[in-house]
C-alpha cells in the first residue's frame, strides 16, 4: 500500500533525500543497494552472491507490494540513486495478521544522517494507521550496535535472543535478538 505523499528530508545530505513508495522500476537500484550492503555488512542474512542478478523477480514483487494493503515498501532516493530501503510486511493469516515484520537498510555512504530513522518513523506511522497491524517485529544480530541503537530510540524492546543463529564466518556465530514494538494498544485476554 503506497504512502500518499513523498517525504523530502532536507539538510541531511549534500543533496535532498526523498522517501517514497518503491515501484517496479526501482528493482535494479534496490538490488544494487542490497548487494552493496551485503558486501560490507556482516549482519545481513543474504551474502552478495545470493542476491538475484536479474531484477525481473523483484520487479514483480514490487508490483505486488504496491497493490498489497498489508505491505509498505519505501525507498530513500538521493538524486536518482536508491540509498535506503524499508520493507514492512503484514502477516497473511488472520490469527497473526496483527504482526508485521520490518527490514531496513541504508547505504554506507549515507549512514548516520537520519535516513534510517526517517524510514523507520514513516513505516511506524503507516503501521499505526493501518486497520489491522498492531505489532512491528524484526530481528537484529546482537552485536549490530547501530541497528539496535536505532530500534531502541524508536521504542523497540528485545523480546528474546536466539543463540548463534547467524554465521559470520567459518568459526564465528552471532546471537540474534527478536525485537518488537506495539504500534497500537491491544487488549490481551489470556487464559
Ligand atoms: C541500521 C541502519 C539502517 C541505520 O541507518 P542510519 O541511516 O545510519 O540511522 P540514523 O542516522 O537514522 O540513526 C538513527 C538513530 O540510530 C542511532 N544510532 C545510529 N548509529 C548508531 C550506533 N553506531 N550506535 C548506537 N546508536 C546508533 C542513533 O541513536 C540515531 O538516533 P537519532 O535519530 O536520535 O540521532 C544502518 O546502519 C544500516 O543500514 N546498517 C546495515 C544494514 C543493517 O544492519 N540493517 C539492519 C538489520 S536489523
Amino acid at each position: 500500500m503506497a504512502l500518499l505523499e513523498p517525504i523530502t528530508l532536507s539538510g541531511v545530505a549534500p543533496e535532498p533525500v526523498t522517501l517514497r513508495p518503491g515501484r517496479p522500476d526501482d528493482a535494479p537500484g534496490i538490488l544494487d543497494l542490497r548487494r552493496a550492503v551485503a558486501t560490507e555488512c556482516p549482519y545481513m542474512v543474504a551474502e552478495p552472491g545470493e542476491i538475484a542478478a536479474s531484477p525481473r523477480g523483484l520487479c514483480r514483487k514490487l508490483a505486488a507490494w504496491e497493490a498489497d494493503a498489508a505491505t509498505l515498501c519505501l525507498v530513500a532516493c538521493a538524486q536518482d540513486r536508491i540509498v535506503g530501503l524499508s520493507l514492512l510486511r503484514g502477516a497473511r493469516r488472520r490469527r497473526v495478521a496483527h504482526n508485521a515484520t520490518l527490514t531496513l537498510m541504508v547505504s554506507l555512504s549515507h549512514r548516520g544522517l537520519g535516513i534510517g530513522g526517517a524510514l523507520l518513523d514513516a513505516s511506524l506511522a503507516w503501521a499505526s494507521a493501518h486497520p489491522t497491524i498492531a505489532i512491528v517485529t524484526l530481528t537484529a544480530a546482537s552485536d549490530n550496535r547501530s541497528a539496535i541503537g536505532l530500534y531502541r530510540t524508536r521504542g523497540f524492546e528485545i523480546e528474546g535472543t536466539r543463540r548463534a543463529r547467524l554465521r559470520l564466518s567459518r568459526t564465528r556465530f552471532a546471537d540474534v535478538h527478536l525485537m518488537a514494538r506495539l504500534v497500537k494498544t491491544i487488549s490481551v485476554a489470556c487464559q
